[in-house]
């Protein structure tokens, strides 16, 4: 089986690393919040361009701790795109705020910007980008339309070290939120997240926040959760840190190999602007037609293509009502849902595999 994701050869070539780090950790008897949490959200910090890192849970927990900064009433508003994985909503629903969707570029998949003015409302307290497939959104042109008061909270779950005009997301909003699920471009065996920021105080309260609003064995000073990063994940997500950069220049040789393997008649790959570097998460494209027939072709081929996402966020109707929210019509995140397609992909695939998996979708549309 050709799997769209096989995450074995990573853990096979940092192999020696993370053992140690794991056995450090096991024989330190420090296991909660300890030298390694510490040391990586500085080291996730300095990498990112930013000032400060706090440790948590989930991908989830990072946009959600963010948002909870944002001190938002029932019935305002936070922007986002309607095309994105369903925390991102989790996050907006749980500070109980009401989502407000743009619809998207058809080529990069991304919120279509030039839609933001029109969407801004008194009611809008905060804007949720997504960097979606390591694609990146010009967080710069968000802040220039909407001024310096509403917060904006990079959802940077699939955008590890990707870059606008050099600055790299997570650093050009008030917050960036990421995920260290063991998928993506820095993942973790477990779960995991992190915010970033150059708002010290901010990060203070998150700290304290994460951890029952505790400072010290008997003293809670603010409302909390118990939302930590895992010591054992933090060494692990150390080392793999230190590769990143290698891991993430691999995807992109490898999507531009994809790039010219596939027929461009039937099969188009998520576009990327100028002055931005895409750490292509994952390899998503849309297809000319018959995409469900060419999921099932694929499959009976053993090829694992999946569909990122078969319905837009404003389609799913329960979700939409427990919101209070409307469900707009977005033509292009319609289409999408429709069309795209995400194959094989990871920074250690054999380019033999994507000739493979290449020629299959050559062969199912006779070309
Ligand atoms: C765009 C996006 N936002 C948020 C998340 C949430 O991350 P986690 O699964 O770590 O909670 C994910 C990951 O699934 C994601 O892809």
């Amino acid at each position: 089986m050709i799997w769209r994701c096989d995450l074995v050869p990573q853990y096979q070539a940092y192999k020696a690393e993370i053992d140690e780090a794991i056995q450090q950790v096991l024989m330190s008897g420090r296991y909660i919040l300890a030298e390694n949490v510490t040391a990586f959200e500085q080291e996730f910090a300095q990498y990112i361009g930013v000032q400060h890192g706090v440790g948590v849970n989930s991908g989830t927990d990072a946009l959600m701790m963010a948002l909870w900064l944002c001190n938002l009433q029932p019935g305002d508003e936070v922007i986002t795109t309607p095309f994105t994985a369903i925390p991102t909503f989790s996050a907006i629903r749980h500070v109980g705020a009401k989502p407000v969707f743009l619809d998207l570029e058809p080529d990069t998949f991304l919120m279509n910007l030039d839609q933001l003015q029109g969407a801004l409302t008194e009611r809008t307290k905060a804007i949720v980008p997504v960097h979606l497939f390591g694609n990146a959104v010009d967080v710069q042109r968000i802040r220039e339309i909407v001024g310096p008061d509403i917060l904006i909270v990079e959802d940077c779950a699939q955008s590890h070290g990707a870059k606008v005009r050099g600055t790299m997301t997570g650093a050009m909003g008030d917050f960036g939120a990421f995920s260290f699920y063991p998928t993506k471009n820095l993942g973790a065996y477990g779960d995991g997240g992190l915010v970033v920021t150059n708002d010290a105080k901010a990060a203070d309260i998150m700290k304290k926040r994460r951890m029952y609003g505790m400072i010290s064995k008997d003293e809670f000073v603010t409302d909390g959760i118990n939302t930590r990063l895992d010591e054992l994940q933090a060494a692990i997500l150390r080392v793999k840190l230190r590769h990143l950069d290698t891991m993430n220049a691999r995807r992109r040789e490898l999507a531009a190999i994809y790039a010219e393997l596939l027929p461009t008649e039937h099969v188009r790959p998520q576009v990327v602007r100028d002055g931005v570097e895409s750490v292509w998460h994952v390899y998503c494209a849309t297809v000319s037609g018959r995409r469900d027939e060419l999921l099932q072709f694929l499959e009976s081929r053993h090829i694992q293509a999946n569909v990122y996402y078969p319905m837009p966020m404003s389609k799913q109707r329960g979700y939409m009502a427990a919101f209070g929210a409307d469900a707009p019509h977005l033509p292009v995140a319609e289409y999408l849902s429709h069309h795209i397609i995400a194959l094989p992909f990871y920074p250690e695939i054999e380019i033999a595999t994507m000739q493979t998996v290449a020629q299959a979708i050559c062969e199912f549309y006779g070309v």
